[in-house]
């Protein structure tokens, strides 16, 4: 089974960064085989919405730095996003890479990423500061790439994993994010892959 993990933090060190690197280390000492990438130093131009994609089955942007996400993204079988919430939503650079994923589902017969196991993890300086609301935002792409979208599991089960300030000594948020990689994985078993 192979797990990509991907922050959605210009923060390399931040809270979204370490947790998504918890989840996907909590699943390698499963035997999971994982891959990190972050939207940190990469540049990636927006999506101008030109469809060109829709023809030619490639982004007229490809060579830039969205490529090594748009290859992970077809090696996975799972998918972990991580966003840190800002304004009650996801973060900039995040929302770019998602438009741009759409060279993965360009219509017709071509969604890419059908029947993947995907789920999120909002990291918010405070509670009910817009945690569940950056989760929707991940899970509606998860949903219209044709993904299937996994709760945070038992024995919580609601959204997706979600962080309270520094990840490091959020105990309850890292359950909440060690849960989630369970669920996903049992989640992923259930369709068959190792
Ligand atoms: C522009 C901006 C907007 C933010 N808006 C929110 C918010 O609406 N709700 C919240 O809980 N935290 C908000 N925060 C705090 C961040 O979500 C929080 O510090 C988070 O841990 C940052 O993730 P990082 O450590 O991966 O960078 C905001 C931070 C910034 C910089």
């Amino acid at each position: 089974m192979k797990v990509l993990g991907i922050s959605g933090s210009l923060n390399t060190n931040g809270s979204t960064a370490y947790a998504v690197q918890h989840a996907l280390e909590h699943l390698m000492e499963k035997g999971v085989t994982t891959r990190y990438l972050t939207v940190a130093g990469r540049d990636i131009t927006p999506c101008d919405g030109c469809w060109a994609c829709r023809d030619a089955g490639v982004c007229v942007y490809g060579g830039d730095d969205m490529d090594e996400i748009v290859d992970s993204m077809r090696w996975c079988d799972a998918l972990i996003v991580g966003s840190p919430v800002y304004f009650g939503l996801l973060s900039g650079p995040l929302k770019i890479v998602m438009d741009r994923s759409l060279v993965l589902r360009t219509g017709d017969e071509r969604f890419e990423m059908t029947g993947k196991p995907g789920a999120g993890i909002a990291c918010g300086g405070f509670r009910n500061g817009g945690q569940e609301m950056t989760l929707k935002c991940i899970q509606t792409w998860m949903l219209i790439h044709n993904m299937i979208v996994v709760s945070d599991g038992a024995p919580f089960s609601h959204f997706g994993a979600t962080i309270v300030d520094d990840a490091r000594s959020d105990e309850l948020g890292l359950k909440t994010v060690r849960n989630m990689a369970d669920h996903l994985q049992a989640v992923t078993a259930r369709m068959g892959v190792d």
